[in-house]
């Protein structure tokens, strides 16, 4: 078994985690993340993976995730390095069954190979965080997760593409079965021009399984757009 990196302590004024992103969760999580907040709650209510157990991948504070209607298993298991956001997401969970590891799956010269190997009878969710984390080496997830992961019931919400360009009024979410990054993006922003960074993790999954697609108004000024994959074992 290739022993696991342990969680580095996180930078604190990072997008992605510690202060800064509790700021803005605190400022904008009950308003123009709720649309998002509640996409998110229903790709979660309509995943019921035949698993007791889960693992959650940098939950944070569980600012977009409601972890306290996860009733479906018996012990919740979180790999997060954000000392306050694990204070922060125990106090939200409620009584859940939920502990922590340290852990870092995302690291390592086999990266998600210990994540199969610690946990291996668990369902994992990725918490929108393999949209901000790169493989180590580079490259994309695609690869880690066929080979790692092929055999597990997975799920994951993450950042596709984020911009500063005002998406259409009123876009909703929707799944999308095989179409191109063009025909999604062309759903949720007006023509023209598209300035955007490519977080290079459109269709997940791997080609050919369908995947829902939701806005994440970050802040005013920056829209993420986020996608839902589900991955079961093959019969
Ligand atoms: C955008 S935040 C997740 C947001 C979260 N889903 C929520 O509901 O607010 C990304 C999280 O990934 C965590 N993270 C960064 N590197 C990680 C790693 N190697 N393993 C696990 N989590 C990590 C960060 O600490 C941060 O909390």
């Amino acid at each position: 078994m290739a022993r696991a990196p342990r969680l580095r302590r996180i930078a604190w004024l990072t997008d992605s985690g510690g202060l800064r992103y509790h700021w803005r969760a605190l400022r904008h999580r009950d308003q123009a993340w709720r649309p998002f907040r509640d996409a998110v709650a229903g790709w979660l209510a309509a995943w019921q993976p035949p698993c007791e157990r889960l693992v959650l991948v940098g939950p944070s504070a569980g600012h977009t995730l409601p972890i306290e209607r996860m009733h479906h298993f018996a012990e919740i298991i979180a790999l997060e390095p954000d000392a306050l956001a694990r204070r922060w997401l125990s106090r939200r969970a409620r009584g859940r069954p939920l502990r922590f590891e340290r852990i870092d799956v995302l690291r390592g010269t086999a990266p998600l190979r210990p994540l199969a190997e610690a946990f291996p009878d668990a369902a994992i969710l990725f918490c929108n965080v393999l949209g901000q984390v790169r493989p180590p080496g580079g490259g994309r997830w695609h690869g880690p997760l066929a080979d790692q992961l092929v055999g597990r019931h997975w799920a994951s919400y993450h950042d596709v593409v984020s911009t500063t360009v005002r998406p259409r009024a009123g876009a909703a979410a929707r799944a999308f079965a095989d179409d191109p990054l063009e025909t999604v993006l062309a759903h949720f922003w007006p023509g023209g021009e598209l300035a955007l960074i490519d977080h290079e993790t459109f269709r997940l999954a791997g080609p050919g399984h369908a995947a829902d697609y939701a806005l994440w108004q970050l802040t005013p000024a920056h829209t993420h757009l986020i996608e839902w994959v589900v991955h079961q074992p093959p019969a």
